[in-house]
């Protein structure tokens, strides 16, 4: 964005075109211009603490998987066979000794390198060599595994702008995964960040939510491609936890002993998955009552949102609404969010006001 729209903080806003919430086009753009250039999150270390241990799933759009070699360290690639494309792992955390395309068997090592096409018969112009698998960039952050398909990344820390400072007071790694909650929805992923970028709306979606803080004094502190959330509680207790989003598509939130992290992945113009995976400190005299209680009353919060977002979408659709005004005073989260996509799909429109 221009300077100049950054140093008029009093500007009014308007909200990205609705048209953008439901095009194909749009959706090919993002995967190509955001998801497949940022460090995209891919999963937990510990899901893959020994050698040979795997993990799979699409980011951008195209199949990853992730390897610990031999030596403890992780490797990445596309999860595509250089013979005919058969996908080599299967998806979500495993693990194997070989690593033996399961269609017609050829055999690849833990750094990708083509070992052995049994069976393929005599051939000596193949150059085993150049049909390795195509390497994707790594790194482990706190006990979080990224990825990127950007061929010339920065490094994961300075991908991940001002979270790395404002985490660095909680003990992230040593924090244990308990559950996880997945939830396909038919909405576009920014339809659900902006939803989550504000509590200007707690008041009239979140009735529990709002006996407990005080909505008119949430804020939310855009930092480096970070949203930093603070809700004061009605009694006027100080909040001490971490409640965050970061560009694209993860939030981070952490209350005392126990940490969620959410993941907003597009499927499609209108299609997403919610991924919500809980974390609790290690403590045997935790009541797992008293944590099911909470991961059930996030689960709560987060739902209750569902159905405005299914009624935006419809109406964000129909071609009948184009943009609208960004509260000064609640939404300049949103702007924000709007501002970075704005910047990674359509740099020239950055300024754009509707007329
Ligand atoms: S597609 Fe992998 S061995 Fe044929
Ligand atoms: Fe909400």
């Amino acid at each position: 964005m221009s300077e100049a729209s950054m140093a008029k903080p009093n500007r009014l806003r308007w909200s990205i075109p609705a048209r953008w919430y439901a095009d194909p086009e749009i959706h090919r753009l993002e995967q190509e211009r955001i998801f497949a250039r940022e460090w995209m999150l891919i999963g937990f270390a510990a899901q893959i603490p020994n050698p040979g241990d795997t993990l799979a799933r699409d980011i951008a759009g195209r199949p990853v998987f992730v390897i610990r070699n031999r030596e403890g360290a992780l490797r990445a690639f596309l999860n595509v066979c250089r013979h005919r494309a058969a996908r080599l792992v299967p998806e979500g955390a495993g693990h194997c000794d070989v690593l033996r395309c399961p269609y017609h068997g050829w055999l690849y090592d833990a750094e990708g390198r083509l070992k052995a096409l049994p069976e393929f018969g005599e051939a000596p112009e193949l150059d085993k060599s150049k049909l390795g698998l195509v390497p994707v960039r790594v790194a482990e952050w706190r006990g979080l595994v990224f990825v990127t398909h950007d061929r010339n990344p920065s490094t994961v820390e300075e991908g991940l702008g001002d979270l790395v400072r404002v985490a660095e007071r909680f003990p992230l790694e040593r924090f244990e995964w308990q559950d996880r909650t997945l939830y396909q929805l038919d909405f576009n992923w920014k339809n659900y960040v902006d939803n989550y970028m504000e509590g200007y709306h707690i008041p009239y979606l979140h009735p529990g939510l709002n006996r407990e803080t005080e909505a008119k004094a949430y804020t939310v502190t855009p930092g480096d491609r970070v949203c930093i959330h603070r809700a004061p509680t009605r009694t006027g207790a100080t909040y001490d936890g971490l409640w965050l989003w970061r560009w694209p598509n993860i939030t981070i939130g952490i209350y005392g002993d126990g940490l969620n992290i959410t993941r907003i992945v597009p499927h499609g113009p209108s299609q997403m998955a919610l991924e919500i995976d809980f974390f609790f400190l290690p403590d045997p005299k935790a009541d797992p009552e008293d944590r099911r209680r909470k991961m059930q009353w996030t689960r709560e919060v987060v739902e209750e949102d569902f159905d405005m977002c299914r009624a935006v979408q419809r109406n964000l659709e129909g071609g009948y609404y184009e943009t609208g005004p960004l509260s000064p005073r609640h939404e300049n989260g949103v702007a924000y969010f709007h501002d970075l996509v704005r910047r990674a799909l359509a740099p020239e429109l950055t300024d754009q006001e509707p007329h």
